[in-house]
């Protein structure tokens, strides 16, 4: 099909997460994509710096999974998920399944981030109840923290503006782990900062207040993408580990952004070799080329609430589209693709000359802070005098014009690019920032 060469009317679609009038008066927009980039509208060709929205890691419009997508739909286009199945919805699972670290194979799709975690979520509340120990309701979340959208998780999330329009309507028993976020003590760490483990300690703090007997979960990106590429201290991941456990209460790993090489593994779980009991998932499960979502449950506790019931439905909980066949094709395309080319040994293997190509800003105008892991980097720049934010939405907008596709969160930019990104493209989007930082104020 042919994109269209002048702009569609704008007024009806609201869209998400976006200043709709500034947009509106300024649009920016995407007609094609194919490997490691995008058209515009008006026909220039835009390096991704971010693999769409962190989603897209084996490059745009894979063959495989485009024709995956298109033998599916003229096969089957849907078949309900509730009392039936279909062959794809078991392979699909057990597909992920062997991705995922030792013991977290049995797989609940969804069509989102978002609810995969507030699937998560609620199936550590009904695992707990199903042991007898339905008093553990209270979850615990993290400062910075992004989960998504729904109730769920913008409850456990940390973003303040994502929560204060619904703040009398938020989960009531939710507390919060600071973040470790700081420019003090961690500026321009390569990899994983060397201050901060000892913010997991404020997990026992928080469990005392409460008593950790009524605690469900801890839910927290292994690395925190959407709040700026924080990247967690040495140290920390096994601490929460460790605390867990002690108490009995489930660890949530939010591995949306995480999980499918971005880090040069499967799972964050696996880079960092900490193991959490349920790991949520969306985004590279599908190449985002059909919405599709995840989590993965250790056996132990899907086994708790399957098996701890005498009959009925296990679990009253699932999607219309929860294992969707189109989503269940791309999935498995996508995954096939990540096996055959083995992308995530090739992030590996780019991580050090990504590292060394991102912190080659670290004199470049405006800088405060170089953080990176895998293939994903934060650059944080100081902000405008009583304008936060400014000077990253700025840059965001000069590298588009420049032909490079970044994201800004506060005044952090952030690239993810897909994981078929050769060295001289790393090289170039590195280069783009640095020349629009020279030329903004
Ligand atoms: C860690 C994390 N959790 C949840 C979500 C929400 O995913 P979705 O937008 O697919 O609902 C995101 C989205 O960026 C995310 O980064």
């Amino acid at each position: 099909m042919n994109a269209p060469q002048t702009p569609p009317d704008l007024s009806h679609l609201w869209m998400p997460f976006t200043a709709n009038r500034q947009y509106k008066a300024n649009p920016r927009m995407l007609v094609a994509a194919k490997g490691m980039y995008y058209t515009s509208l008006d026909g220039r060709r835009m390096l991704d710096g971010t693999a769409g929205l962190w989603c897209v890691n084996a490059g745009h419009c894979r063959e495989e999974i485009t024709r995956a997508i298109a033998e599916q739909a003229g096969a089957m286009d849907y078949a309900p998920g509730f009392q039936l199945g279909h062959p794809l919805a078991f392979q699909a699972a057990s597909a992920v399944a062997g991705l995922m670290p030792q013991g977290l194979d049995r797989i609940f799709f969804t069509n989102s981030g978002s609810e995969s975690v507030d699937t998560a979520l609620k199936i550590a509340l009904a695992y707990h109840r199903a042991r007898g120990e339905g008093q553990r309701t209270r979850l615990i979340g993290r400062e910075r923290g992004y989960h998504g959208v729904g109730f769920g998780g913008i409850s456990v999330g940390g973003i303040a503006a994502n929560r204060k329009t619904f703040s009398g309507a938020l989960l009531p028993a939710v507390d919060h782990l600071p973040h470790t976020h700081s420019l003090e003590h961690n500026a321009f760490s390569k990899g994983q900062p060397a201050w901060g483990a000892h913010l997991a300690d404020e997990l026992e703090r928080i469990l005392a207040l409460h008593d950790p007997s009524t605690v469900a979960a801890v839910i927290v990106e292994p690395m925190a993408g959407s709040t700026g590429v924080l990247v967690p201290p040495k140290g920390y991941l096994e601490r929460l580990r460790e605390i867990t456990s002690k108490h009995g209460i489930l660890l949530i790993f939010d591995e949306v952004i995480t999980a499918y090489g971005r880090l040069g593994a499967a799972t964050a779980s696996e880079y960092f070799g900490v193991t959490p009991d349920l790991i949520t998932m969306a985004k590279g499960v599908s190449n985002a080329a059909v919405p599709a979502g995840a989590v993965a449950v250790k056996r132990e506790v899907h086994d708790a609430i399957v098996e701890g019931v005498s009959g009925g439905i296990e679990f009253f909980h699932g999607y219309t589209y929860s294992a969707h066949p189109l989503a269940a094709a791309a999935v498995l395309a996508t995954l096939d693709i990540y096996r055959r080319e083995n992308l995530f040994a090739r992030a590996r293997e780019l991580a050090p000359a990504f590292e060394r190509a991102a912190h080659g800003l670290q004199d470049a105008s405006h800088v405060v802070d170089v953080r990176n892991i895998g293939l994903v980097a934060g650059i944080e720049l100081a902000p405008r005098p009583g304008a936060p934010g400014a000077r990253a939405a700025e840059a965001f907008q000069r590298c588009f014009d420049g032909g490079l596709l970044v994201r800004y969160t506060g005044d952090t930019l952030a690239v993810s690019p897909p994981l078929i990104i050769e060295e001289a493209q790393i090289e170039e989007m590195f280069q783009t920032i640095r020349k629009v930082l020279k030329d903004i104020s």
